[in-house]
């Protein structure tokens, strides 16, 4: 979609980060934006921010919740008519032993990270593809989402599924014949306030608040997230991403060599065993 001028451009978590980052990189194409988040007082930060001309709607909105999406898309099409640009970007993250982090935790990670991608897919795919104008979906995953780290498996496990959704959602537009991209964004770390964990279950928060060990943690994260790239820079490679019709999205590609080593990993165990089935 190369000409971004009057389209409509949806984005959750539009509050803050990468969010708030991809409102302005959009207005600055011209764009009239929808924007949703849990926080009302933020979006109308964001909004108080944007370029005077930019055409704002604001929708408070719980992304893991369907019916509070569908609630979304009801009004994006009631006052836009079309949906041009959907960014199923608001998201959460915390870190814990894959065994010690609670319940209430993995579900509140996987409840906005995934399912809020999937209540988006589900709100807004069939209206893009029934409005006949071309649309672009970009799904906010992360280095994450092709990587894994100590202490990070619920949140990893989060962005791993946002990829594979984000591809097969691109083939099964393709096979469809719907004039519906998709673009899959993989950010490495990003200068946002994600560890201030917004709408994180209370009690994990009150636990680990407890915890030095974890509060230490938190403050590592808080000063690599003060020397890591910007919002926006991110924000920048998604609006490119969409007019050039790209896929993958990696604002930081120092960390795709990561990626590169776990395929070397498979292919020496895979060749390993067939050498052994040889001998
Ligand atoms: N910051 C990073 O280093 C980084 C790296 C890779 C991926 N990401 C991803 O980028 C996306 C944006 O994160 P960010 O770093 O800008 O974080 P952020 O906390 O600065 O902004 C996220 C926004 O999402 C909103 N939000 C949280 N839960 C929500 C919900 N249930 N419904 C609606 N809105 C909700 C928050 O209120 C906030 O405004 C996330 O999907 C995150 O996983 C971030």
């Amino acid at each position: 979609m190369e000409d971004l001028n009057q389209r409509v451009v949806v984005i959750t978590g539009a509050g803050n980060g990468i969010g708030a980052g991809l409102a302005h990189a959009f207005a600055d194409q011209g764009a009239q934006l929808v924007l949703a988040d849990l926080d009302a007082s933020d979006m109308e930060k964001t909004r108080s921010e944007l370029p005077a001309q930019t055409r704002t709607t604001l929708v408070p909105v719980d992304v893991s919740d369907p019916e509070a999406v569908s609630a979304l898309a009801e009004r994006a099409f009631e006052i836009c008519g079309e949906v041009h640009v959907l960014c199923n970007n608001a998201g959460v993250g915390c870190s814990g032993l894959a065994w010690e982090q609670s319940l209430a935790d993995w579900e509140w990670l996987l409840g906005v990270n995934l399912m809020g991608v999937v209540h988006g897919i589900h709100s807004f795919v069939p209206r893009m593809i029934a409005q006949g104008a071309p649309a672009h979906v970009v799904n906010t995953s992360s280095m994450m989402g092709l990587l894994a780290a100590a202490g990070l498996g619920a949140y990893a496990a989060s962005k791993h599924a946002v990829v594979a959704l984000s591809e097969s959602l691109r083939m099964d537009l393709a096979t469809h014949g719907a004039d519906v991209s998709v673009s899959v964004l993989c950010p490495g770390p990003t200068n946002t306030r994600v560890y201030e964990e917004r709408g994180r279950p209370r009690a994990s928060k009150a636990a680990d608040a407890a915890r030095p060990e974890r509060v230490a943690q938190v403050a590592q994260l808080r000063e690599l997230m003060a020397r890591s790239m910007s919002s926006r820079a991110v924000a920048d490679c998604v609006v490119d991403a969409v007019r050039e019709n790209r896929f993958y999205v990696f604002p930081a590609p120092e960390y795709v060599a990561g990626i590169e080593q776990r395929y070397q990993e498979i292919h020496q165990q895979v060749d390993a065993r067939s050498e052994e089935g040889d001998s």
